[in-house]
């Protein structure tokens, strides 16, 4: 499973891509607006700290203007995947942009049939949001194993970018489900690294050494 960073914090970013596990970025525009930098400036630093999709949301409502947003948007970078909200005229755009060769990640996916249609539009990435279903009660992981089951029947190549995380158990669930990437603020991602027996263990074995050199 690939991990995503979904942060428009640059140092954020700069810091888990140290660890040479970073797959790729996402943001949206509370994102952007929590960064308090100009949209494009972060965009284009992120583009150059992660070699992997980046994924730039437009913030326009209808069809030819979010073509026009998503063209501008894509040129600043190879890696820039156009992030597209869930609605009939992002469905439009969708397959408007990815017949010109832009790859999209179907943002605000809620329902199998949503992931379907976007996937049918020619999404590349589509984003179930499984933190928010379960906010109100919901299942967020049923949806994961629904689009799963349906994008293997009919070996739809679209990638499941499972997003909304809020904690590391999201993760493990995500990968046995099959998720194909999971996108994770960076406390998530700091969060799956650690196991209080991990530093109970190291600290006995340092102990144990600095007792065997004696
Ligand atoms: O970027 C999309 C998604 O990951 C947002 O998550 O935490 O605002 O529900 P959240």
């Amino acid at each position: 499973m690939k991990f995503f960073l979904d942060t428009a914090i640059v140092d954020e970013i700069r810091k888990a891509n140290e660890f040479g596990i970073l797959d790729g970025v996402t943001t949206n525009p509370s994102l952007v607006y929590k960064s308090g930098r100009p949209f494009k400036d972060v965009l284009t630093d992120i583009c150059k700290i992660v070699d992997g999709p980046v994924s730039a949301e437009v913030t326009t409502l209808t069809a030819a203007e979010m073509v026009k947003q998503g063209l501008e948007l894509a040129k600043i970078h190879k890696n820039i995947v156009v992030k597209l909200p869930m609605t009939e005229e992002g469905v439009k755009a969708c397959k408007q942009l990815s017949g010109k060769g832009v790859k999209i990640n179907a943002t605000l996916i809620f329902s199998a049939s949503q992931a379907l249609v976007m996937a049918k539009a020619g999404a590349s990435y589509v984003s179930p949001f499984i933190g928010r279903l379960d906010d109100i009660s919901e299942d967020g992981m049923c949806l994961i194993d629904d689009i799963r089951e349906i994008f293997d029947n009919y070996d739809i190549k679209s990638e499941i970018l499972a997003a909304s995380i809020r904690h590391p158990m999201h993760i493990v669930e995500c990968a046995k489900a099959g998720a194909d990437i999971a996108t994770m603020p960076y406390t998530v991602f700091q969060q799956l690294f650690k196991h209080p027996l991990t530093d109970v263990g190291l600290k006995k074995f340092m102990d144990d050494w600095d007792k065997a050199k004696k």
